[in-house]
């Protein structure tokens, strides 16, 4: 509901409440939070009350501007003619009955859209600022339309401004890097500007735009957190700057940071941020992002739809494969409820090792001589689909592509491209080149009965000369993926970019699962997968059970504990299951049977981390049916050690009076004594050990 009672805007439901205030042509930020209620004098009071100042620079901006009194970290920078200052003033507003789609991915539905109107009459700008309030959380996003008579230089332009009264903070964002992606990182926030971005042109193995703000003693359960994301896949920008008296202003949008050019009459749309509320610590926030985009975000045919189980072929054979090989391979799968064989890397072209044929989307025919078509036919002989990989925006120098089109890589005239893994990124801001994309790739899944493809992207960008080259890729890659979807709505492409290089919102409104990370070792990936459930719901999660030694750090973990961190995402396998054992066999079967039982409440449930594993020698969570039916737990210990008790969980989120059964020991618990007393958990002796519950109510 969107109330305006005289100069005060109040967007509210059952849960949240955003207010803003519009004093003496400014419009000021006043409340975002639990909800206020709806009495007009209440909210009043409320949004008046906090007011913190009237100097512009310590007074609450809804949309902060540069050079003219406000010292803080602006929302908006845009130079033309010289002039770099903004004076934008309220103009007025609209009640949008319906939440508008724009040219880039977004949450979905969403009914009544503020959109408040600012003005700078002598710079002749115009911003439009809009906002959705959803049931956990709020959309928002801005428009920037010049016009003047004059080009625009905008080199700053937030999705979302966001002004916090005096307080003391701290931050939670995720950092990291290849193969360990999505560390939590929690800072106390200190006077000046901190900047977490991307300017690599993907989004995020370094950072992800995501940033949780957290009032002064909030926690894992209690306190209040304020969650944003960004609904973007290119370079951006998430700043905190604290200022001098304790306040704190956030910034969240897409980083321009040469500027793109806004000719007379034209408009800028940044992409959409998400901002989520909790008073529920840090667990309420990640249920509240993954709730809304379980309902809001992931295409509506993977809604609450168990993902495809996966067996996909990197890690058992990289590059060396030819036809018998692949039979074997799929062969190996029989019968242990694999439901996808994929083929990664290496099919294409002359593709026998990642030095060549990038962009060459056609079958490699000394490796597979007779194409697709005997693969395809074994699968469906087992019972199971064929998928493949591809990387749509790279291009070797060395493949029929570059020889023929070399003016389709990002390049600076006159010098040579950076190369990295052999390949030079393809610039998708030329609609000819995604055009050659979408026909290659559509070529090769209407002659092949494909259900799955794997859309990988395994380089950072270089040799960018205009900032438009960068964003103006994001929007091809959009268009590729919404060609594709919509030409194949039966495929489902899962989203890579060497691992979690882009984890983020908008390829998930495409992609329903993303791979994780490249390390699929159990131990490093419980920290990987705990720091990516901060945001992203589990069934986003591509995880899959790999070979012991494990490929990247050696270490050799129980194949049990393999499957059950796995198995708190989108379980899949990378291991040659043919040359396994019996028992290991077995093994995987019943994992995979055991997980088809349990999707229903990992897909749809909530999450609760119950030990952090970057502070304690232990990683647990549970996951519990929404209707708080079952619970589904997994505990991992790192490290064996001798002479104390065994570990004891408390569970979180059952219902008190409640009776469940716990399947592993066959002993009846009420909901009270898993919460309070909780149980002791049950662990095989050794490094690396798990052990799995579930709970089924029974009254
Ligand atoms: C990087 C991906 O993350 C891997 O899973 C694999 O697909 C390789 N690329 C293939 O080159």
């Amino acid at each position: 509901m969107i109330q305006i009672f005289k100069d005060v805007f109040h967007l509210t439901n059952k849960t949240l409440s955003y207010a803003m205030r519009v004093q003496e042509k400014k419009v000021l930020h006043a409340y975002w939070g639990s909800a206020l209620g709806t009495r007009e004098d209440l909210v009043c009071a409320a949004v008046y009350a906090a007011d913190c100042g009237t100097s512009r620079d310590s007074a609450p901006q809804e949309f902060g501007e540069r050079g003219r009194g406000d010292f803080r970290d602006p929302a908006i920078v845009c130079t033309a003619e010289g002039i770099a200052t903004t004076e934008f003033e309220y103009a007025g507003y609209e009640i949008l009955q319906k939440k508008p789609a724009f040219s880039m991915p977004a949450l979905r539905g969403g009914g009544e859209t503020l959109v408040l109107l600012l003005k700078d009459a002598r710079r002749k700008l115009t911003l439009r600022l809009h906002y959705t309030l959803f049931e956990w959380g709020l959309a928002r996003r801005t428009e920037l339309t010049n016009e003047g008579e004059e080009e625009v230089r905008v080199t700053k332009l937030a999705s979302a401004c966001l002004d916090f009264p005096r307080g003391a903070y701290e931050s939670i964002h995720l950092s990291g890097r290849w193969g360990a992606e999505c560390i939590p990182t929690r800072s106390r926030v200190l006077q000046g500007l901190r900047e977490l971005s991307s300017r690599r042109g993907i989004t995020s193995h370094q950072h992800n735009p995501f940033l949780a703000v957290l009032e002064a003693g909030a926690g894992e359960d209690s306190g209040a957190v304020y969650g944003f994301n960004l609904i973007y896949s290119g370079n951006f920008s998430v700043t905190m700057d604290g200022d001098e008296r304790g306040g704190l202003r956030v910034n969240v949008g897409c980083a321009l940071t040469d500027g793109v050019l806004l000719s007379p009459g034209e408009t800028l749309s940044s992409p959409e941020a998400v901002c989520v509320f909790s008073r529920e610590g840090v667990g309420g926030m990640s249920r509240a992002f993954h709730n809304l985009y379980r309902k809001h975000l992931i295409h509506p045919r993977f809604q609450g739809r168990m993902r495809p189980i996966v067996l996909n072929s990197w890690e058992s054979v990289y590059f060396d494969f030819d036809e018998e090989k692949l039979l074997r391979f799929i062969d190996g799968a029989k019968g242990l409820g694999i439901d996808i064989v994929v083929l990664d890397d290496g099919w294409f072209g002359r593709r026998d090792l990642d030095d060549s044929s990038l962009g060459d989307w056609f079958i490699h025919k000394d490796k597979l001589p007779h194409g697709f078509a005997p693969l395809i036919e074994r699968c469906k002989q087992h019972g199971m689909k064929f998928g493949l990989w591809f990387e749509p925006e790279a291009v070797s120098p060395n493949s029929e592509l570059y020889r023929a089109h070399p003016d389709w890589a990002i390049a600076t005239a006159g010098r040579t491209g950076i190369q990295m893994r052999n390949q030079l990124v393809l610039d998708f801001s030329k609609r000819e080149v995604v055009d050659y994309l979408f026909d290659a790739m559509s070529k090769v899944l209407k002659e092949n009965d494909i259900s799955y493809v794997k859309w990988d992207m395994n380089r950072a960008f270089t040799d960018v000369v205009r900032e438009e080259t960068y964003f103006g890729h994001v929007q091809g890659v959009y268009d590729l993926y919404e060609r594709l979807t919509a030409a194949f709505p039966h495929v489902l492409i899962e989203g890579c970019s060497s691992g979690g290089g882009r984890f983020d919102p908008a390829i998930l409104y495409y992609s329903p699962m993303i791979w994780t990370s490249d390390d699929t070792d159990a131990f490093e990936r419980m920290r990987v997968q705990y720091g990516t459930s901060l945001c992203y719901p589990l069934e986003t999660m591509s995880n899959h059970v790999s070979a012991c030694p494990n490929h990247q750090t050696g270490r050799t973990t129980p194949l049990a504990t393999r499957g059950a961190v796995a198995s708190l995402g989108c379980l899949g396998y990378e291991l040659n299951v043919g040359a396994l054992g019996e028992e290991e066999r077995a093994e995987i079967a019943r994992q995979i049977s055991r997980y088809r039982a349990d999707a229903a409440c990992i897909l749809t449930g909530e999450l609760y981390r119950l030990c952090d594993p970057f502070r304690e020698n232990a990683f647990c969570e549970e996951v519990v049916a929404q209707d708080g039916a079952c619970a589904y737990l997994v505990y991992c210990r790192p490290l064996a050690q001798v002479n104390l008790p065994a570990p004891r969980v408390k569970l979180k989120g059952l219902n008190r009076e409640g009776v469940y059964r716990i399947e592993e020991t066959g002993r009846l618990a009420s909901g009270a004594e898993l919460m309070y007393m909780g149980i002791a958990i049950d662990l095989p002796a050794g490094d690396f050990a798990s052990a799995v519950y579930h709970f089924t109510r029974t009254d």
